[in-house]
């Protein structure tokens, strides 16, 4: 995919197609990529640096761009390590350098590089200030807790040019999936930023009011024209908990393949009564990132799992925990539940979601003891009923 924006602004990011878990804990099937850009005028600015995992191919793409100049600014929109990794690598070789932050981000400094002595060159901006480079005038704003409390993002007045640090960012190596931005993007949202949707409207606001041709963010794609208008499209309904699809996705666990007989039951049953779509996953083995993306992207979720020493089977605890933590809501559940003896997985499903924000569970609870019978069938029906009400 075409990283051009323009002949002042040079793409000098990386693809790490070695790493196969972002933070440790989301599967990556391609990798990932970190963007670093350099504005290039009277004084040169690099927009943020990327993981250490790729410092070499960094410093040699900046090399390159800088062409024999020398840059003046180092912008720091956050301060995860994935995009800081190498201030101190690059203060040591620009020791004049400016590391434009957050008064938030200034305060981080010292806990990523301790022992460097980086005060001398830090330079705080505030929201709204702005930063003459010759032609281009940078303008920052703050966007705290999108994903961290020090994050900032900046514009090229003279480009229009937002760079929005990890808002619109996605998974994957920079052409990942060219055709499908949504995707890996929806995965990436919900599960890096979904708890923080209200400071990704304020974010979101504050960009409304710019005139935004180009999209940078700090993983995935350049976004422009159609594909910067369905980003913003998604991203208003992902920031406020809409549904994106009307449909009911289905997680299930199951430990012999009986609880998972009973979620294609039901999900039969759901397209048999004209449900938009039904999409099913089992937890035990498919990416429970991307059934977080799916509750979030339906309107109607269904939960089955089986009963484990008297309480709810681990895969679904962690995954019912894992909604809560990005705060998951709007939206009605229905709970499906196996147990020999003494069933309890829906008793603690329901409790565990009683302080969830305007979740509403369905009256019916579908229990069945090993295997699926022709008896479960009618509490199946009715559950299905309630659903898509
Ligand atoms: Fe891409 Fe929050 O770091």
């Amino acid at each position: 995919m075409d990283k051009t924006i323009n002949n002042d602004i040079i793409y000098i990011g990386c693809d790490d197609s070695e790493i196969t878990q972002f933070e440790g804990q989301y599967m990556l099937e391609e990798g990932m990529c970190y963007n670093s850009y350099l504005i290039l005028d009277d004084k040169i600015a690099i927009m943020d640096t990327i993981d250490d995992r790729c410092g070499a191919q960094w410093l040699a793409n900046l090399d390159q761009a800088l062409n024999g100049r020398t840059p003046d600014y180092l912008v720091v929109q956050h301060m995860e390590p994935d995009h800081s990794s190498l201030i101190a690598e690059a203060v040591k070789k620009y020791p004049g350098i400016q590391l434009v932050m957050s008064a938030a981000a200034n305060k981080m400094l010292a806990l990523y590089f301790p022992g460097a002595d980086l005060a001398a060159n830090v330079k705080t901006v505030k929201e709204g200030e702005t930063l003459a480079l010759g032609k281009h005038t940078l303008q920052f704003f703050t966007a705290p807790m999108v994903h961290w409390p020090e994050v900032i993002v900046t514009y090229d007045q003279t480009s229009k040019v937002l760079f929005s640090a990890d808002g619109f960012g996605k998974f994957g190596v920079y052409d990942a999936e060219p055709d499908d931005w949504a995707c890996e993007a929806r995965r990436y949202y919900f599960n890096i930023c979904g708890k923080y949707g209200a400071q990704v409207q304020a974010l979101l606001k504050k960009a409304s009011a710019l005139s935004i041709e180009t999209i940078c963010p700090l993983h995935g794609p350049i976004l422009k024209g159609e594909m910067l208008a369905e980003a913003l499209r998604l991203y208003t309904i992902w920031s406020a908990y809409d549904v994106e699809s009307e449909g009911v996705f289905i997680a299930y666990c199951t430990m012999h393949g009986n609880t998972g007989k009973v979620a294609e039951a039901l999900a039969e049953i759901l397209r048999q009564k004209g449900a938009p779509k039904v999409a099913i996953s089992n937890l035990c083995e498919e990416d429970w990132a991307e059934g977080i993306e799916d509750a979030f992207k339906y309107g109607k979720l269904v939960l089955a799992a089986p009963t484990y020493d008297g309480g709810l089977f681990p895969k679904m605890v962690d995954f019912v925990h894992h909604l809560k933590i990005k705060n998951y809501q709007k939206r009605r559940v229905a709970l499906v539940e196996n147990g020999s003896w003494a069933p309890q997985a829906a008793r603690i499903m329901r409790e565990m979601f009683a302080d969830f924000k305007d979740v509403e569970i369905c009256p019916t609870v579908a229990t069945v003891r090993g295997a699926l019978k022709d008896t479960d069938r009618a509490a199946l029906e009715t559950l299905a009923d309630e659903i898509l009400k």
